[in-house]
């Protein structure tokens, strides 16, 4: 394994903190471990080489690869089960009536391999069966990690990471592609677009959202890149909108100008009429 010293080790956490908001103060060995292989790759001996290649780096690709090896990826179908429950119950009916007939923005903001962004649209397909909702509702997925979104894109899990789903919905939103594995049907992948983009910088979107969902993204980053994260969260906000953060990331009042609703549900106010 190939050893940082601690002025390298400076380095890397100063460049992911400040590119990407990730704080990894904590992480040493976990960079060692994950980047040796790609150090070995390109056939440099120290972290000191490899970051001057990294400077020199021109279209990003030596970026994107640390991108890929030094995020942490881990999410499931169904994670923090209340807020699809909220959704159904109050988000999703706000919305719909809001919108009439016209057309929902949804942001999947740090969507990793899917699961998250694929969860929602099954609700939203449940809600709008059950409720008779002509309106719709398009989803964005984003993530900073091109590997994961090109699993996400794929949309094939594993018939046991499925099981977390409720009853049926495997059945309904997912065909067998052989005896392990299902893929998610084409007609919800449809209605979702993924893409890569850095929550360190403003969305580009022709509409601002109606929802926000991005969970368990802050947790990894530094003080001052979660502020940031959140400002910039609440200006891609239609007034009315909501945003739903992790359990665990939960924002004081002086974080956020955002109303809370719920545990980890934020509101951002309506204009005055
Ligand atoms: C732990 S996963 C959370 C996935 C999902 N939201 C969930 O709650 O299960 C965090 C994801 O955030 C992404 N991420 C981290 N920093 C980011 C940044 N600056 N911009 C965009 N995505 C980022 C990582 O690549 C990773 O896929």
């Amino acid at each position: 394994m190939i050893r940082l010293n601690q002025n390298e080790f400076n380095q890397i956490i100063e460049y992911m903190r400040d590119t990407y908001g990730i704080n990894l103060e904590k992480k040493k060995v976990l960079i060692e471990c994950r980047m040796t292989k790609e150090l070995k790759r390109l056939g440099v001996n120290s972290f000191a080489e490899y970051m001057n290649l990294l400077r020199r780096d021109k279209d990003g690709k030596l970026a994107g690869q640390m991108v890929n090896r030094l995020t942490t990826n881990y999410t499931y179908f169904m994670r923090e089960p209340v807020h699809f429950e909220i959704l159904e119950r109050t988000i999703f009916r706000e919305l719909f009536s809001q919108k009439a007939f016209g057309i929902g923005n949804i942001w999947c903001a740090g969507c990793a391999t899917g699961e998250e962004c694929y969860t929602l649209a099954m609700a939203l397909e449940e809600y709008k069966a059950n409720r008779g909702q002509l309106a719709d509702a398009r989803i964005l997925a984003t993530d900073i990690s091109d590997e994961v979104l090109q699993m996400a894109r794929k949309g094939v899990y594993s018939e046991k990471e499925l099981d977390a789903l409720p009853t049926g919905w495997k059945q309904k939103y997912c065909k067998r592609v052989n005896e392990n594995y299902f893929a998610v049907v084409e007609s919800l992948k449809s209605n979702i677009r993924f893409r890569n983009h850095n929550l360190m910088t403003p969305i580009s979107n022709p509409a601002k959202f109606d929802l926000i969902l991005c969970r368990n993204v802050m947790i990894y980053f530094d003080r001052d890149s979660r502020r940031k994260l959140v400002r910039l969260l609440e200006e891609s906000l239609n007034p009315g909108g909501y945003l739903l953060i992790g359990h665990a990331e939960l924002l004081s009042a002086d974080e956020t100008e955002l109303e809370s609703v719920y545990p980890a549900v934020y509101r951002k106010k309506k204009q005055p009429a």
